[in-house]
């Protein structure tokens, strides 16, 4: 075989080879029709703007965001979302469920810790002046995502359905009641009725699982798609 020959042969062999690997697939065979090694090289080789340590809480946020969304899929497959096997579900999952322990201590302190991480973001801008213009209106789509991460906590708290839970749903939208006008029509949208009952924790359920998380990811993705516009701020 020519040398020539045994170049075409171990190029062939690549390209064959190269089907079969992430990397050949990416950047060899698809990337001939979609072009993706530059798109990727751009987002990833593109330098990181002056940050300090105190940036890294909103991407803290992100990583626990991703780790909730993981967990709670997982915990999806146990749980009932209705009186009383809600209660029931969750001590199944507890104590029987192959890992399931695990997954739901995992869920409960990254939830935590990422309405804790938020916090100390919020405080990061706060103090950096980071929220003034042009950052303004990421200020905004900002606040709307700490609503939202409360709103995980919230809902989230009632799901196990036991007395403390019930009674932490009952003190919270009670208060939300109390607010003039419009207060009391939220309450029972919340609640579900006038009391806070299986209902509630199947609209909990549904708050918590399905519109939460798709209107935080549309907003993080507003959120993200600014921070790379506008990049990290520069220090006061
Ligand atoms: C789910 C919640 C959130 C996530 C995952 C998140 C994530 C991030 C990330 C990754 C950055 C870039 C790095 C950094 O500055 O930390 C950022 C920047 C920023 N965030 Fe958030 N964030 C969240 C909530 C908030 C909230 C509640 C506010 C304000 C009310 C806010 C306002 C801002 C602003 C103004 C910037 C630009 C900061 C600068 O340029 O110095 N974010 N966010």
């Amino acid at each position: 075989m020519s040398s020539r020959e045994r170049s075409h042969h171990k190029g062939s062999s690549r390209s064959t080879r190269d089907l079969f690997g992430l990397r050949g697939f990416l950047f060899g065979s698809a990337d001939s029709r979609a072009s993706m090694k530059g798109a990727w090289e751009a987002t990833l080789r593109r330098p990181v703007a002056h940050s300090g340590w105190s940036s890294c809480f909103g991407g803290i946020a992100l990583f626990l965001f991703l780790i909730q969304a993981a967990t709670g899929i997982l915990l999806m497959f146990f749980y009932i979302p209705a009186d009383p096997e809600a209660y029931r579900s969750t001590l199944y999952m507890a104590g029987q469920a192959p890992f399931g322990w695990f997954f739901r201590i995992i869920h409960h302190w990254a939830g935590i810790a990422m309405m804790f991480a938020v916090s100390l973001h919020v405080l990061r801008v706060l103090f950096k002046g980071a929220y003034q213009d042009p950052r303004d209106l990421n200020w905004i789509v900002g606040s709307v995502l700490f609503f939202l991460t409360a709103g995980f906590v919230l809902t989230g708290d009632l799901l196990p359905w036991t007395r403390s839970a019930y009674w932490s749903a009952e003190w919270w939208t009670s208060l939300v009641g109390s607010f003039p006008l419009i207060g009391h029509q939220i309450m029972l949208f919340l609640r579900g009725g006038e009391n806070v009952t299986g209902s509630t924790v199947t609209r909990f359920y549904v708050f918590h699982v399905f519109v939460l998380p798709a209107l935080s990811t549309l907003f993080m993705v507003l959120h993200f798609a600014m921070v790379r516009k506008l990049g990290i701020s520069e220090p006061l």
